[in-house]
């Protein structure tokens, strides 16, 4: 089990939404212009950031399923405002480790998760695809951490603490061992088996001194995650974060934190 908390998708929230790749927003409300009635499937949607993202642009007869592990979360999700009164949303409280393909709703024709997929194994990707294919649902999957974290002004130790949080990345988180930087990758492919047309573009965070609080969130969760995997360089460890951290006190920091987000759909 992982957790993550309401202050913590809040103060992703925003970063996420401009992270957010154009072209394949672009491509999946041009997808849905050709769609009737929306079923919508959102896997670990937390406190539902991305339906709030997503269907103010998708617009339209539209059901939502929010599905989360934590119920502290759902209960917080915030009316959307929807002044077409079609946007019907329900949430569900369930470990998605599970056999969450029972889950009785309607058939899903989008299924879609943001800041998700790194955390989940190759054998349940492959039940993922198996589900959507199955549907015949499109696919839109955001914001899944690519490996690549960027300071500057750059500092000895950077690409040594980014191999760690890269390694602790690939640890369980629940559904087996993580994917880490390779999920999206992965699923591309397991999607592309299946006979989806797929695309798979980059949405990076980009954060400068206005982001400090997030730089700061990061930090602290990165040597957190170090400390859980490499507890001997403990020393060199807390001289790097020390000197982060007055980075970013100072408003000297920038980081760049990579990301894919993903599209699929059967294009006949
Ligand atoms: C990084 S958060 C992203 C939340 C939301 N999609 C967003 O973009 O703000 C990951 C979410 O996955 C959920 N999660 C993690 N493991 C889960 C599991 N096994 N079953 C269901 N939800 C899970 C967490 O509770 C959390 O809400």
């Amino acid at each position: 089990m992982c957790g993550f908390s309401a202050d913590w998708l809040a103060l992703r929230e925003p970063v996420d939404a401009a992270a957010r790749n154009r072209e394949l927003t672009t491509r999946l409300c041009d997808w849905r212009r050709k769609q009737g009635a929306l079923s919508v499937l959102d896997l670990g949607s937390g406190t539902g950031a991305n339906c709030r993202f997503l269907a103010p642009l998708l617009g339209g007869d539209q059901y939502w399923r929010l599905v989360d592990q934590d119920p502290a979360l759902l209960a917080v999700i915030d009316p959307i405002q929807d002044r077409s009164g079609l946007l019907r949303r329900e949430t569900t409280t369930l470990d998605l480790a599970g056999s969450w393909e029972r889950l009785e709703m309607p058939p899903a024709n989008l299924v879609t998760a943001s800041a998700l997929l790194d955390l989940v194994s190759t054998d349940w990707l492959a039940r993922l695809a198996r589900r959507c294919q199955s549907w015949r649902a499109a696919v839109f999957i955001a914001l899944s951490y690519d490996g690549t974290i960027c300071w500057e002004p750059a500092l000895a130790g950077d690409d040594q603490v980014r191999d760690w949080i890269n390694r602790h990345q690939r640890t369980d988180k629940g559904f087996g061992p993580a994917l880490g930087p390779d999920a999206a990758p992965a699923l591309a492919a397991r999607l592309e088996e299946r006979g989806y047309s797929v695309a798979l573009r980059p949405s990076p965070w980009l954060l400068g001194s206005e982001h400090a609080p997030l730089q700061h969130a990061l930090l602290t969760g990165w040597v957190a995650a170090v400390r859980e995997i490499a507890p001997e360089p403990a020393d060199e460890l807390a001289a790097w974060a020390e000197q982060r951290q007055r980075l970013i006190d100072q408003g000297r920091a920038r980081l760049a934190v990579g990301h894919w987000d993903l599209f699929a759909a059967f294009t006949s």
